[in-house]
C-alpha cells in the first residue's frame, strides 16, 4: 500500500500536459470487440482502470501490446465472454463490455457491479434498452447472463441521461439490424469520441453530442486506421482548480476549452483568471478566492466528477457557498475528511454549505473514492505547517496518471511513500 505525502503552501507554477481521458479510453477499448482485427489507439492513459479492462478482455482472448505510445488491441480471435466479479467489483465501467460482446458474439456473462461509494448507481437503464433490442437476460449468482441471436434496432428513451448506458447501447446498435434511436441520451464529449471511433470503423451514427442519437445498424465493421483518445477534461479541471487553490499560475496544455466551459465560468466567478492559449488554457489564481455556488449537472453543466475538487477550493474562499449535487446521491463522503483539515461544511440532503476559512490544516486523511481523493490532494497543497498524508490512494491511481509527478513538476512538495 502507498500513501501520498504533501507539504503544502507553494503556489503551483509552470506548464503541465493533460493525459488522455479515462472515461473515453474505456468505451473505446471495449468497442474494439466490434470489428475483427487489430486496432491502434493513441493517447491511452496509463491508469488502473485501463489495466482492469485490459485484464478482463485478455481473459476473453484479446491481445494487447504497446509501442511508441500506440496501444494495439487485437480482437481477431475472441474466445470468451465472461467478466468475473473479482475484477468488475473494482471498476463499474466493466459493464461497458456488455453491448460490444452481444454485438460480436451474441452472448455475455458479466458480474453485476455491486455497491459503490458514491451511491446506488444501478444499471437498469442499460438492461432495459438491451431487452428492447431483443436480448434475453437472467441473473444467476450475481451474474447477468445475456444472449441474443441478432440485435434489433429499437426506439429507446432513457429516463435519465446515463453516460455508460448511452455508450453501451450505442455500441450494441451499430451492428444491430435496422435503426436505433436513443432519446434523452447523454451528451458528454466522451460519447462523441466513441461515436467518432465507431464511425471510423464504418458505423452510421448521427446526433451524438445532442440528446437524440440515430444509429443505422451495419452487418460488419472494420478496424479504424488509428484513433487518438480525447484529453481528460476532469484531469484538466482538477489541474485548473489546483492553480486557483494555490494562487499559482499554470498552463494546462492539450486540454479542450470547449469541454470545460462550466468550470471556466465558475473559476472566473471565484476570482481566478482563465485565458485560452493555442493549445489549452492558462489559469492564474487570485487572492482572495471568492465563494460561488455550484450545482452539478450532466454535460455541458458543471461535472459531478469535479464537485469534490471545487469544494476543496471553496473551503478557503471568502464567504459561503452552496454546492448542490444532483447527479449522484451520497457524493459528499469527502466532506468528513475535509473537516479533519479544518473545513467548515454543513450538509443537508444533496446540498453542502461551505463556510470559507482562512486556511486548511495538514492532517492524515483517507481517500474514499476517485474524485474525493483528488480533492484531498488539492486541500493538502494549501495546508501549511506540516504534512498531509492521503491514504488509500489506489482510488487516485484508478483515474489520474502520475498526478503527484505533475504537481512536483509545478513546484509542489508532494511524494509517494510505502506504508
Ligand atoms: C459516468 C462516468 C463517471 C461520471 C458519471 C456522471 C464513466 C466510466 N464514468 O458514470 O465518471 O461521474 O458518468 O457524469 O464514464 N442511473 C440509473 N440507472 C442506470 C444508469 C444510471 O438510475 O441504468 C443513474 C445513476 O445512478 C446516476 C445517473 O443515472 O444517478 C447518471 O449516471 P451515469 O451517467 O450512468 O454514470 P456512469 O455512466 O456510471
Amino acid at each position: 500500500m502507498e500513501k501520498i505525502v504533501i507539504e503544502g503552501g507553494a503556489p503551483l507554477k509552470g506548464a503541465v500536459r493533460v493525459s488522455g481521458a479515462k472515461n473515453a479510453a474505456l468505451p473505446v477499448i471495449a468497442a474494439c470487440f466490434l470489428a475483427q482485427g487489430t486496432h491502434r489507439l493513441k493517447n491511452v492513459p496509463h491508469l488502473k482502470d485501463v489495466q482492469t479492462i485490459k485484464t478482463i478482455m485478455s481473459g476473453m482472448g484479446v491481445g494487447f501490446s504497446e509501442e511508441n505510445g500506440v496501444l494495439s488491441v487485437d480482437t481477431a480471435e475472441v474466445s470468451g465472454y465472461f467478466a468475473p466479479y473479482g475484477l468488475v467489483k473494482t471498476m463499474r465501467a466493466s459493464i461497458l463490455l456488455l453491448g460490444p460482446l452481444l454485438a460480436r458474439l451474441g452472448r455475455a456473462k458479466i458480474s453485476l457491479p455491486g455497491g459503490c461509494a458514491i451511491g446506488a448507481r444501478p444499471i437498469n437503464l442499460h438492461l432495459r434498452a438491451l431487452a428492447a433490442m431483443g436480448v434475453d437476460m437472467f441473473l444467476d449468482r450475481g451474474y447477468i447472463n445475456a444472449t441474443v441471436d441478432r440485435l434489433k434496432g429499437a426506439k429507446i428513451f432513457f429516463d435519465i441521461p446515463t453516460v455508460t448506458g448511452t455508450e453501451n447501447i450505442l455500441m450494441a446498435a451499430v451492428r444491430a439490424e435496422g435503426t436505433t434511436i436513443l432519446e434523452n441520451a447523454a451528451k458528454e464529449p466522451e460519447i462523441v469520441d466513441l461515436a467518432d471511433f465507431l464511425r471510423a470503423m464504418g458505423a452510421h451514427i448521427e446526433g451524438d453530442g445532442t440528446d437524440t442519437i440515430v444509429v443505422e445498424g451495419v452487418k460488419e465493421l472494420s478496424p479504424a486506421p488509428e484513433h487518438s483518445i480525447i484529453p481528460d477534461r476532469i484531469e484538466a479541471g482538477t489541474l485548473m482548480i489546483a492553480a486557483a487553490i494555490t494562487k499559482g499560475s499554470v498552463s494546462i496544455e492539450g486540454c479542450r476549452p470547449e469541454h470545460l466551459a462550466a468550470v471556466i465560468e465558475k473559476l472566473h466567478s471565484a476570482g481566478a483568471t482563465v485565458r485560452e492559449m493555442q493549445n489549452g488554457l492558462v489559469v492564474q489564481g487570485q487572492d482572495p478566492i471568492i465563494s460561488v455556488d455550484i450545482e452539478t449537472m450532466p454535460f455541458p453543466g458543471f461535472p459531478t466528477d469535479l464537485q469534490a475538487q471545487f469544494m476543496a477550493l471553496m473551503c478557503i474562499a471568502k464567504g459561503s457557498s452552496v454546492i448542490r449535487e444532483t447527479v449522484f446521491e451520497n457524493r459528499f463522503i469527502h466532506v468528513s475528511e475535509l473537516r479533519r483539515m479544518g473545513a467548515e461544511i454543513r450538509i443537508r440532503g444533496n446540498q453542502a454549505l461551505v463556510v470559507g476559512k482562512e486556511r486548511l490544516l495538514p492532517a492524515p486523511v483517507m481517500a474514499t473514492d476517485l474524485r474525493a481523493s483528488a480533492s484531498l490532494v488539492l486541500a493538502g497543497l494549501v495546508a501549511e505547517g506540516g504534512r498531509t498524508e492521503v491514504n488509500r490512494i489506489y482510488h487516485l491511481d484508478r483515474g489520474y496518471e502520475a498526478l503527484e509527478k505533475k504537481f512536483q513538476a509545478l513546484g509542489a512538495s508532494i511524494w509517494r511513500e510505502k506504508i
